[in-house]
């Protein structure tokens, strides 16, 4: 397998742990590009700065995504902040940092040093990143669902979890378009076990 696979797809629709799954099951890396748009996130909160204000300190700043079999490692300045992605805090300003041109662009430029063969999951993978991909697919699921399961990774309320899943719906808009040759699973009613399955019924390696 040399392939480039793209799983795009809304906030908590899945996509990472499908990723990880397929990834695992044809042996080769997973990539979780969200995480690079997290770390920027993350840098306006550690330097106090606005999503505009650190569009002009990338330059300044090294980021690095480490692929290994079971997660992704993300590497601020040689410090490991993997852990520090997932809060509430970068769910709320992850968006205005991710809808900046020149932002996108740095970390596009990160995703596309990264030798294949990949899986790899976000929101324009297929359309825009990687439009090259011989295997690209979009995962849907209500936005309902989506806040269930997020709820015990987010340790939040429900109401809290969903209100900010169609906020950032929303916010996500403009990159979020399926490529037009992607395959369009809905996840509502399928397990993990349920969309892998569907996903690798269509890879050939
Ligand atoms: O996938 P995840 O929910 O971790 O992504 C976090 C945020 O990063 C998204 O809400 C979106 O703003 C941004 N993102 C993006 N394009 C991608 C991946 C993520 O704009 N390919």
């Amino acid at each position: 397998m040399t392939e480039i696979i793209t799983i795009d797809g809304p906030s908590a629709s899945g996509k990472t742990s499908v990723a990880q799954r397929v990834a695992q099951h044809l042996g080769i890396p997973y990539i979780s590009s969200g995480l690079l748009y997290r770390a920027v996130a993350l840098m306006c909160l550690l330097e106090n700065v606005s999503a505009e204000e650190v569009e002009t300190r990338l330059a300044k700043h090294r980021l690095e995504l480490q692929p290994t079999p079971t997660q992704n490692l993300v590497f601020l300045d040689g410090r490991e902040v993997s852990k520090a992605l997932h809060s509430l805090e970068v769910d709320q300003i992850v968006s205005a940092v991710a809808v900046r041109p020149a932002i996108r662009e740095y970390v596009n430029q990160v995703l596309r040093q990264i030798p294949p063969p990949f899986v790899v999951d976000g929101r324009d993978m297929g359309s825009a990143v990687f439009p090259q991909a011989r295997y690209k697919f979009y995962l849907t699921a209500s936005p309902e669902v989506r806040a269930q399961r997020r709820v015990p990774e987010r340790g939040a309320a429900f109401d809290t979890v969903l209100t900010e899943i169609i906020r950032r719906d929303e916010a996500d808009k403009r990159q979020s378009d399926p490529a037009r040759d992607a395959i369009i699973l809905d996840t509502s009613h399928l397990d993990l076990d349920g969309v892998v399955q569907r996903v690798l019924e269509h890879i050939h390696p």
